[in-house]
């Protein structure tokens, strides 16, 4: 009797440990799943379901549930109001995603109280990282996808480029980093344009660049309807005719972009951390699942990749916590983190928490399918993110 008293007990303890460790971890979203910039949106939504596909749904025996926020447009209000509602509605232990510097710079000063780490998939501006320790970003910065263009302007042979940017965050980075690049290898920014954010008519700005005698234009826009604009703006108004070359970060010639483009976007240089044709087994493997996710060949891009490694730092800061609330304790166990990302090798600067990867010289080609690609033809390796010292 006494014997199996003993092992019901521990029958028991064993059901009550066993039900204690199938809890579900909340993970919140926020992105603009809704309006113009809808497809980037649907993208993080690809690389989280992507990520989750390929390597399930729980960690060390904790169910995983994403909870997703529609943000269509930069909005700090909102964006603040939508984290608020996941950390006290919602209960996530976990915030990702944010597409727009503004949104997530709104977000930044409720992490400490709510013990929540924020994995920012996109939003680009370096400063974000300096607003809380309890910020980690797998996207990218303008500062960091720009700063190869410099020499790569020069060694073209261009000597006078007028930049053109969004007048926020990510677009004052870009244009200082490309001009610092672009001075140290002999070059001359000629003019500085910065366009208000809702700028929709380009064709001011075209006859600007064409004004001002450069030799090509240097340009940053966030990705999304405001791109496919500027560089349709750029081939209908006759600057490429003209010979007037054209340097970018690769937000402006995101693969969901080109088909729109057509033609016209053949010959376009620009630097990325990530394109959709990258040649790896990992990223075969990506874009087949996140094709998948999103619906589409044509509708993948980079905001995919950016969320696909942000679950992977997530899952790695559950591990770590085994499941509890510890905010700090999930930040400092990816410090250092290195993985094989689709976009190639990576890791998580232990000072900085942003990522460090390569950055790709790209052009856009024709395939005999006639179709058009971003293609890699240089790589500039593990960059980190030199944003803070361009400022
Ligand atoms: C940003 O707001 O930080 C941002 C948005 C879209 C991009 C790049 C940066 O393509």
């Amino acid at each position: 009797m006494k014997v199996s008293n003993a092992i019901l007990g521990a029958a028991i303890g064993a059901l009550l440990a066993g039900s204690a460790m199938a809890d579900t971890i909340k993970v919140g979203i926020i992105g603009p799943f809704s309006g113009p910039f809808a497809l980037q949106g649907k993208n993080f939504q690809a690389g989280v379901e992507a990520y989750m596909a390929l390597n399930g749904k729980s960690v060390k025996g904790h169910d995983i549930e994403v909870i997703y926020r529609d943000l269509p447009a930069a909005n700090p209000a909102q964006s603040r109001a939508l984290a608020q509602e996941l950390v006290v509605k919602e209960k996530v232990q976990y915030l990702g995603g944010v597409y727009f510097t503004p949104d997530a710079m709104a977000i930044t000063p409720l992490l400490k109280q709510a013990n929540t780490p924020l994995v920012i998939f996109n939003a680009a501006t370096s400063a974000i990282m300096t607003q809380s320790p309890l910020v980690v970003r797998t996207s990218f910065t303008t500062a960091q996808t720009t700063s190869p263009l410099g020499k790569i302007a020069t060694e073209r042979g261009v000597k006078k480029v007028i930049s053109a940017v969004s007048d926020y965050g990510p677009g004052v980075d870009a244009e200082a980093a490309f001009k610092k690049a672009f001075e140290a290898a002999g070059g001359q920014v000629v003019e500085a344009i910065r366009m208000p954010l809702n700028t929709t008519d380009f064709s001011p700005i075209m006859q600007r660049v064409r004004d001002s005698g450069a030799e090509a234009v240097f340009a940053f826009l966030p990705s999304g309807p405001t791109t496919l604009g500027f560089v349709k703006a750029y081939n209908e108004t006759g600057l490429k005719q003209a010979g007037i070359k054209f340097f970018a970060p690769g937000d402006l010639t995101q693969e969901s972009d080109l088909p729109a483009l057509g033609d016209g976007a053949v010959g376009l240089l620009t630097t990325f951390h990530y394109a959709v044709s990258h040649d790896s087994p990992e990223n075969k493997k990506f874009v087949e699942a996140a094709t998948k996710a999103v619906g589409g060949a044509d509708q993948l891009s980079f905001p995919s990749v950016g969320a696909y490694d942000g679950m992977h730092v997530i899952y790695k800061m559950i591990e770590a916590t085994d499941g509890k609330q510890d905010a700090q304790k999930a930040v400092d166990a990816v410090k250092g983190l290195a993985w094989t990302s689709p976009r190639g090798p990576v890791s998580i600067d232990a000072e900085t928490r942003h990522i460090t990867e390569n950055i790709y010289l790209r052009e856009v080609v024709k395939g005999p399918d006639g179709k058009t690609t971003n293609k890699e033809i240089q790589t500039f390796p593990n960059q980190k993110d030199p944003g803070l010292a361009t400022q």
